[in-house]
């Protein structure tokens, strides 16, 4: 654990400060930088590591250095994967079961639970969120800035256009999706491409925050979610493509993979980077009949088949001690929210009740994760769960 590392420098002496340091404020410096890249609807496959014929150098350099994560779970969609996230907790428990948050359900994430950037919050953390939120607005009490995100820049739906930023929710109903904080980002209006347009945001932040200061950033990028929709040159290597989906899908990974270079880029050119903690995930597997691969993985997102809930996953960090290795463990979505807090030198509240684990040690110093199973849904009273070998 990062806070045992800490102390272990410490002379005698020093003990005496480790009710100090382990709660309520930090040495300066010591808690890291967490930077949580979300991508949406990437596929199994659809990453060079896994064989895909789609290029991805930065994702591959980033995983070779850090850790794999191979055994890794989330939802089989959007919003359950993304409350999990955030809460740590089962979406059978939040009550997100039931598919996405649609455009005009009066529902968002339960207001009375703890998020995780609320939680970064309490032990000095600035929070800054760029991209899709999906987790609920009908009610002002649910934008992420309610939630504990000190900024917010994204989208608060899913699959709007790449360029407009309008969602439409069937023919004729549409809304720009775009907001900065509470309002709508009309300035914001000008046709970008939105992987580059949050990447752009994200490298704002960094740019204007004190690296002195503890930072938490969630990057969840449109990408590579339907409509297929890239600029012209990420076609480049990918004419030989027939399947027009999968060539535009092709073009959309080209250009998030060039992003979260620039997200690496942009950490280390503003003094983060020796002191941060990249994790990458998708939030659920890929859709093969809008360009998505599981292969070899049976099934697709929406499924509870390996190819809707395994999906690509790795730690990238100078602060891993066991770098450039292959995690085989069971990891699940819900185990982040302990494991940042924990990293971050926060606490866990017991009454909060979550569903996953500190595995910092099992991902660091490649120990043996405890937990064997995961609960994924309850339907019509039958427990489908999933039992690790
Ligand atoms: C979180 O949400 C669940 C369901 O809404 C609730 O039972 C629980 O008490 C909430 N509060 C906390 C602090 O977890
Ligand atoms: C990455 O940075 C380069 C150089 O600034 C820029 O040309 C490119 O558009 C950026 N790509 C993305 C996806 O942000
Ligand atoms: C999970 O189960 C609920 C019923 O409890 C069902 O409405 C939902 O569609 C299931 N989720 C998925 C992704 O199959």
């Amino acid at each position: 654990m990062l806070a045992a590392g800490v102390l272990a420098g410490f002379s005698a002496l020093s003990l005496l400060a480790y009710g100090y340091l382990s709660w309520g404020g930090a040495e300066p410096g010591s808690q890291p930088h967490l930077v949580f890249i979300l991508a949406d609807d990437q596929g199994f496959r659809d990453v060079g590591y896994h064989g895909s014929e789609i290029r991805t150098p930065a994702l591959d350099r980033l995983a070779a250095e850090g850790v794999k994560l191979e055994n890794y779970y989330v939802q089989p969609m959007c919003t359950p994967s993304r409350s999990q996230l955030i809460t740590g907790k089962y979406q059978i428990h939040t009550g997100l079961q039931h598919s996405i948050i649609r455009p005009t359900q009066p529902n968002c994430l339960p207001l009375d639970n703890m998020t995780l950037p609320q939680k970064l919050k309490e032990v000095g953390y600035s929070t800054h969120m760029v991209g899709k939120w999906h987790l609920g607005f009908y009610r002002k009490e649910c934008m992420p800035t309610q939630r504990g995100f000190d900024s917010f820049f994204g989208s608060l739906l899913g699959s709007g256009d790449y360029y407009t930023h309008y969602k439409c929710d069937s023919p004729g109903i549409c809304g720009y999706d775009l907001y900065e904080n509470d309002n709508a980002a009309w300035d914001h209006d000008n046709g970008i491409y939105s992987t580059q347009m949050y990447t752009q945001k994200v490298q704002q932040i960094l740019q204007s925050h004190n690296p002195k200061k503890p930072i938490f950033l969630y990057i969840a990028y449109q990408a590579v979610h339907s409509p297929l929709q890239a600029p012209g040159k990420y076609f480049e290597n990918y004419r030989s493509i027939n399947n027009i989906n999968r060539r535009r899908y092709a073009a959309m990974l080209a250009c998030l993979d060039e992003a979260v270079h620039n997200v690496t880029l942009a950490l280390k050119r503003y003094g983060y980077y020796d002191n941060s903690i990249i994790i990458y995930s998708s939030d659920n597997g890929g859709q093969p009949m809008a360009g998505g691969s599981n292969w070899p993985l049976r099934g697709s997102k929406g499924t509870y088949w390996e190819g809707g809930i395994r999906a690509v996953g790795f730690v990238h960090s100078p602060l891993l001690k066991n770098k450039g290795s292959v995690c085989k463990e069971l990891v699940h979505i819900t185990d982040w929210f302990p494991t940042l807090i924990t990293l971050a030198e926060g606490r866990i509240d017991e009454d909060i009740q979550l569903d996953g684990y500190d595995i910092w040690e099992t991902i660091s110093e490649a120990t043996f994760q405890i937990t064997m199973e995961m609960t994924l849904n309850f339907s019509n009273s039958i427990v489908e769960a999933h039992i690790m070998e």
